[in-house]
């Protein structure tokens, strides 16, 4: 097939057909030309990217490829396993959605809510947001005596995550006395940052993340794979899945990268057929963690307002979260009759892990005998395919990636893929792919607001605008 780039025995699969003129009419799809057109383009990002490599500027992707910081990871997990019935990750963005994604996808949906012996790990709790409501109530039914807190910062500095390390460690003290510092696992710099000074100073224990590495690009570091492996999951085999990927994707032919291609693909739908938007839509309950990992990768490191040479962007497309098939009683009607301005971006598992089979029951009635005999999985798998040949033929855009199964080797590919997806996307827009400005302006601002020394210039400017009184209703 023309537009598809399988992995052989590797388990994934990428299928872009839909994405082309010659599954949805011309005018409508990409050609050939257009993306022959970006090849040398292609050409000249990878071989920055090898450069970069050789200087050792691209640790989220040396990191898949060390040995060296898996050790410690190892241990505290084992000890966390040994110890401790829960493990709460105390972290936001970039430094929390890895985790939840290998969660959710890795181990069984009622994970938390079996017994000991039935699970290969600890109970896991992201917890992300600072809703009191939420987080107060996480903390009142633990039995704080059993539980490990990873505190997860790199810069060591973020309001919420520190806040909730504040409660904690208040609570802990009042649970279990003294022993509080068994209960923390820090994971920050090595060197740099609040939460590292004080975890000298207490005799925290502690990982480090390697410099450079920002949240997004966090997942095969200890921030994802401590929490993975205390609950059990095989992080080796999630390593050596993105290995995998990193050595599938060390080309700058397009037409043998997924990466790249699906990269270029969404740059090209962007630029030439305006789709502002991308839907990432997996048709498995358990990748519902990956797609908002895969949205936060995609807004923070393309979101940029200006490129590395300062010159403003045209806004790449903004991703939005959707899961197949619940989604499709609640969005599909729009992205099929509404406005045409989104790829619908697929992910479905061929071998789910669980057969259901749907029994024969009420044979004679056509409306329902015919769903009798058939898998669940298989009635989810063929409205998957029915729903994007229902868009291609209405000429909207939409890619699949197919999995074999989700193991952590398909896991490991499929997030690193992801992940060099988002970096090239970066290199066609020519932003970085690796900041983000604009959050930090919003966390100074939280500083300002909050009373943090040295913000006293943003709580003015805070206080000045909240003074403004137009434009609001009063009811
Ligand atoms: O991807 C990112 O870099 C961000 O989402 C960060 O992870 C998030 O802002 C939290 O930052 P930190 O890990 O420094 O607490």
């Amino acid at each position: 097939m023309l537009a598809s780039l399988a992995m052989k025995a590797h388990t994934v699969s990428f299928d872009f057909n839909n994405m082309m003129e010659s599954a949805l009419g011309r005018g409508k799809g990409l050609s050939l030309a257009d993306l022959q057109a970006l090849q040398m383009r292609a050409r000249a990002i990878h071989a920055r990217m090898q450069e970069m490599r050789r200087n050792g500027t691209t640790p989220f992707y040396d990191i898949v490829f060390s040995e060296n910081g898996l050790r410690p990871i190892l241990d505290m997990a084992e000890r966390a396993r040994e110890r401790f019935e829960n493990l709460v990750v105390l972290g936001i963005g970039g430094s929390a959605l890895g985790a939840r994604a290998l969660h959710q996808a890795l181990n069984p949906g009622h994970h938390n809510s079996l017994p000991r012996e039935k699970r290969s790990g600890t109970r896991l709790f992201v917890a992300d947001n600072i809703d009191p409501v939420t987080f107060g109530g996480l903390l009142d039914q633990l039995d704080l005596s059993q539980t490990l807190f990873n505190v997860i910062s790199r810069s060591g500095e973020t309001a919420e995550t520190l806040a909730q390390f504040l409660i904690v460690r208040e609570r802990l003290e009042r649970a279990v006395g003294p022993r509080y510092k068994e209960h923390l696992l820090v994971t920050t710099d090595a060197e740099r940052g609040p939460l590292r000074e004080i975890t000298r100073a207490e005799g925290f224990r502690s990982l480090a993340l390697p410099p450079g590495i920002v949240g997004r690009y966090s997942v095969f570091s200890a921030v994802g794979l401590l929490p993975a492996a205390a609950t059990g999951i095989d992080v080796r085999a999630l390593l050596a899945g993105a290995r995998e990927m990193a050595g599938r994707c060390d080309t700058a032919d397009l037409w043998k990268n997924p990466a790249y291609m699906n990269g270029a693909l969404h740059f090209l739908a962007q630029r030439k057929k305006r789709k502002g938007i991308c839907v990432m839509m997996p048709y498995s309950d358990s990748l519902a963690g990956v797609a908002e990992w895969f949205c936060q990768l995609w807004a923070e490191s393309l979101g940029k307002e200006r490129d590395i040479k300062r010159k403003a962007v045209v806004a790449p497309q903004c991703p939005v979260r959707s899961l197949g098939a619940t989604d499709q009683h609640s969005q599909l009607q729009l992205y099929m009759d509404g406005p045409d301005d989104k790829v619908i971006d697929f992910i479905r598992v061929e071998k789910p892990a669980h057969a259901v089979e749907i029994p024969r029951l009420y044979a004679d009635k056509s409306d329902l005998g015919y769903l009798g005999g058939h898998d669940l999985g298989e009635l989810l798998l063929a409205e998957q395919t029915a729903t994007a040949m229902a868009l291609a033929k209405k000429g909207r855009m939409n890619t699949t990636v197919a999995l074999d199964g989700v193991t952590p080797h398909i896991i490991g590919q499929l997030l690193f893929m992801f992940q060099l997806q988002a970096v090239f996307a970066a290199g066609l827009y020519g932003v970085n792919p690796f900041d983000q400005p604009a959050v930090e302006e919003g966390k100074r601002l939280a500083y300002g607001m909050m009373g943090r020394g040295g913000f006293e210039k943003e709580r003015r400017e805070l206080k000045a605008r909240q003074g403004e009184k137009n434009n609001r209703f009063i009811v």
